[in-house]
């Protein structure tokens, strides 16, 4: 299975959402950046920014395809580990709740965007129409996992009744930036995303799970 979320549809909004994001970046900061084709669209309109404004920014990504495309725009990455704290990060998401609580890791980057988050003071997620939904009951619910004994966690992770898919990126799984894979779980609707976090966050293998709870970010939408 290809990921269960759709990357190339609202392209519209995604191009008003990352002018809207452009306008909060301050200058002299550092700023975090998630990943995804909105993160695409924003670095393109903050590049204009600042070349116009001649604004100084450090950047932190959170995966190699931003890193590429930074670099491309000439614009100065830094390490995570170089600093204590990531002055704004900006992000999208793949659903977005009435509590704000969030499914990531459609684009398989979902580890690295999540350490650039708890990293940042503020953290804005840019969300188009399609990502909005009532509650995330009965989604699907991006893992990453290590590739070590995989069949073995997989095995664990069914026999607590979830359906799994690894992710596949034409005939191969798909492999992360850090080397793993990633599993599409999907749940039933009786079970809380609370509950599932528990259960599949602290499985052995688990390196991280697509769900963001409780966690406060400035939500922006069209
Ligand atoms: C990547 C993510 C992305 O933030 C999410 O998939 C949104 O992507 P897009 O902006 O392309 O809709 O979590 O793992």
């Amino acid at each position: 299975m290809v990921s269960p979320y759709e990357k190339n549809i609202n392209n519209e909004e995604k191009n008003a959402l990352a002018n809207l994001a452009v306008s909060l970046v301050k200058n002299k900061t550092i700023i975090g950046l998630g990943s995804g084709s909105t993160i695409g669209f924003f670095l393109e309109h903050l590049a204009v920014r600042m070349k116009e404004e001649k604004l100084q920014l450090k950047f932190i990504a959170s995966s190699n395809k931003i890193a590429e495309q930074a670099d491309k725009l000439n614009l100065q990455l830094i390490g995570i580990e170089d600093v204590p704290f990531i002055d704004q990060a900006f992000d999208g998401a793949d659903r977005v709740d009435l509590n704000n609580n969030l499914i990531k890791g459609g684009g398989g980057s979902l580890f690295r965007e999540r350490q650039v988050l708890l990293k940042a003071e503020q953290r804005y997620i840019l969300a188009d129409s399609s990502k909005f939904t009532k509650s995330l009951l009965g989604q699907i619910i991006p893992l990453e996992i290590v590739p070590f004994n995989a069949s073995f966690t997989i095995k664990r992770i069914e026999s607590l009744g979830y359906n799994i898919a690894l992710r596949k990126d034409g005939d191969n799984n798909f492999i992360t930036d850090n080397g793993n894979w990633i599993a599409d779980v999907s749940t039933q609707k009786s079970v809380s995303p609370a509950d599932i976090y528990e259960q599949l966050k602290l499985m052995s293998g688990v390196v991280e799970i697509g769900l963001f709870l409780n966690v406060d970010y400035y939500i922006l939408q069209t």
